[in-house]
């Protein structure tokens, strides 16, 4: 059977939300490995919290953006290779570390995970990369915001929500975003990559499993589906 391709940007506070972590990562396995029944699939992990404290304390050290982003894709790796022990053989720990490699070692049977490639961006980006690289149609990114907004709706109650936006809306959100020196909804080069390639995004909550499993499956969701064709 041809099944399509998929790739999940999972954001690290997502995969290790700090709390009851071993009974989560065991349910956010079980919702992988079953979507992927269905689908191709190739897992981005982010670096979350633990990135943040090297990314934080060694700046705080003197260190340079090339050393803070070095410790950040190690942290992503590490964190790839727990999401890999949860999968058992479905995956491997031997975590790829470039784009190309991870599209190489992708089969329609195994679940490829990996975290970060090189310094100059984020694991978004890397989704894209990967998207680009094996024809995905989709990337799901699965953090912990449940949608794209006009604004930050926590400081603007009028904040509209979005259900369906075009990737140059996103574009121009995340422009203004970054204007507020703001942490990004996805990076800037990731939608770079997915516009040109006419890839598509869904932005989801990803501690909400029978949403992400909606979103790999390319069931209805109640994030927001940004549309690239
Ligand atoms: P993340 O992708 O988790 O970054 O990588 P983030 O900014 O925390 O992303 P969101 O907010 O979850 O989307 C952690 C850090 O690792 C470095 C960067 O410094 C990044 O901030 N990194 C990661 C790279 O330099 N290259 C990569 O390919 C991936």
């Amino acid at each position: 059977m041809k099944k399509e391709k998929v790739v999940v940007s999972i954001g690290g506070s997502v995969l290790i939300p700090g709390e009851n972590d071993p009974a989560y990562i065991k349910k956010l396995a079980e919702t992988i490995k079953d979507a992927s029944g269905a689908v191709q699939l190739v897992v981005v992990c982010g670096g979350g919290r633990i990135a943040r404290y090297y990314t934080e304390t060694g700046r705080s050290i003197g260190g340079s953006t090339y050393q803070l982003d070095i410790m950040g894709i190690g942290v992503t790796r590490i964190n790839a290779q727990l999401l890999a022990v949860s999968l058992g053989k479905l995956s491997s720990t031997d975590i790829p570390e470039t784009a190309e490699e991870a599209s190489r070692r992708s089969t329609p049977d195994n679940i490829v995970v990996m975290g970060g490639t090189e310094p100059g961006h984020t694991t978004d980006a890397v989704a894209a990369m990967v998207a680009k690289e094996m024809g995905a149609g989709r990337i799901v990114n699965a953090t912990s915001v449940e949608a794209v907004y006009s604004d930050d709706p926590k400081k603007n109650p009028a904040a509209e929500r979005y259900s369906d936006i075009t990737i140059d809306k996103l574009g121009e959100l995340v422009y203004k975003e970054h204007g507020a020196g703001n942490s990004s909804v996805f990076d800037p080069l990731g939608i770079k990559i997915a516009k040109e390639n006419k890839i598509d995004i869904l932005m989801v909550d990803g501690r909400d499993l029978e949403e992400l499993k909606n979103a790999i499956l390319g069931s209805r969701i109640k994030g927001t589906y940004v549309n690239s064709q």
